[in-house]
């Protein structure tokens, strides 16, 4: 493929990708991933960033995590290729990374899960910034989602979670007063957004040898991985999903808040009981505060 000089020059740094901007300006969600287009120093973040992790995931990362990462024959040196990358996932599991242009609309993003399609970021932060991530890139996705998502059960359980959005859409559907419908909609965003927060984002799981991280922004983040399990400033709890779905979260500091959860079979029971509550009317009325549902993600339910 052709790309003008600018392109090349810039790379694919987080924010600052000609190539992204161009995809948002057409409206271009699902796009390829332009794999030429990467900077050496692009590769050179990937690998500093891979290179630190590897004694941190084998000392706190849960064991599914190490054998999916191991699965995946990630190349420590240079970003992934998605097509590699799904050449070894969708084996195991059918998932795929499917590459996107930025954020996701929540019914669209819980729809692809549904799908076994992983919307990823393609774009890398800067190699002088590895700790600075203020959105999503490609290491968050790959290195820190993709691999959970070689373990049948931990897909399934996000896969019952694409499912909850289906459910949800179908009870904000019914209701003919609009204030009402988006009023309890919010509510129920709210809730699901915070549920994958304390579960795919930042969970912890019991195991034999303590407490393990199997939440991709601990399991992509240097710092916060070690924080999670040792430090004092963390309250760690046995999961509550009446505690989970009311509890707001705040994205730019260390999580001061865990749940742990025994194992995915544990974490799909609890998908399971989301949706009973929401069937329920239980996640109509959830606690006010973070994180904010905009009106995209509202558009996305309403008309998907
Ligand atoms: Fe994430």
């Amino acid at each position: 493929m052709d790309y003008n000089n600018q392109s090349l020059e810039m790379g694919l740094t987080t924010t600052q990708a000609p190539f992204i901007e161009r995809a948002r300006e057409n409206g271009d969600l699902y796009i390829v991933q332009p794999y030429d287009l990467y900077s050496l120093e692009n590769h050179e973040a990937w690998r500093r960033l891979f290179a630190r992790m590897q004694e941190r995931w084998i000392q706190f990362a849960n064991e599914h995590f190490l054998e999916g990462i191991a699965s995946l024959s990630l190349d420590p040196n240079q970003v992934p290729r998605l097509s590699d990358v799904n050449r070894f996932l969708e084996p195991l599991t059918h998932f795929k990374a499917k590459p996107v242009s930025g954020y996701v609309p929540a019914f669209k993003f819980f729809d692809c899960l549904r799908n076994r399609e992983f919307p990823t970021t393609i774009t890398i932060r800067r190699s002088d910034q590895l700790d600075y991530l203020p959105e999503p890139d490609i290491f968050h996705d790959i290195a820190g989602h993709v691999p959970m998502h070689t373990d049948p059960a931990f897909a399934d359980a996000l896969v019952r979670f694409g499912d909850c959005a289906h459910t949800a859409a179908d009870i904000v559907g019914s209701i003919s007063d609009e204030a009402q419908q988006v009023r309890q909609l919010t509510s129920i965003i709210t809730a699901m957004a915070r549920f994958f927060w304390f579960t795919v984002e930042f969970g912890l799981m019991n195991s034999k040898d303590g407490l393990k991280v199997y939440g991709s922004g601990l399991l992509s983040s240097f710092g916060e991985i070690a924080h999670s399990i040792e430090s004092p400033k963390v309250q760690r709890f046995p999961i509550q999903l009446e505690w989970v779905i009311n509890q707001s979260f705040e994205i730019d500091h260390f999580q001061p808040l865990l749940f742990y959860v025994d194992s995915f079979d544990h974490l799909f029971e609890l998908v399971d009981e989301l949706e009973k509550w929401m069937k329920a009317g239980k996640l109509d009325n959830v606690a006010p505060g973070e994180p904010g549902v905009n009106a995209g993600d509202l558009r996305s339910f309403l008309h998907r």
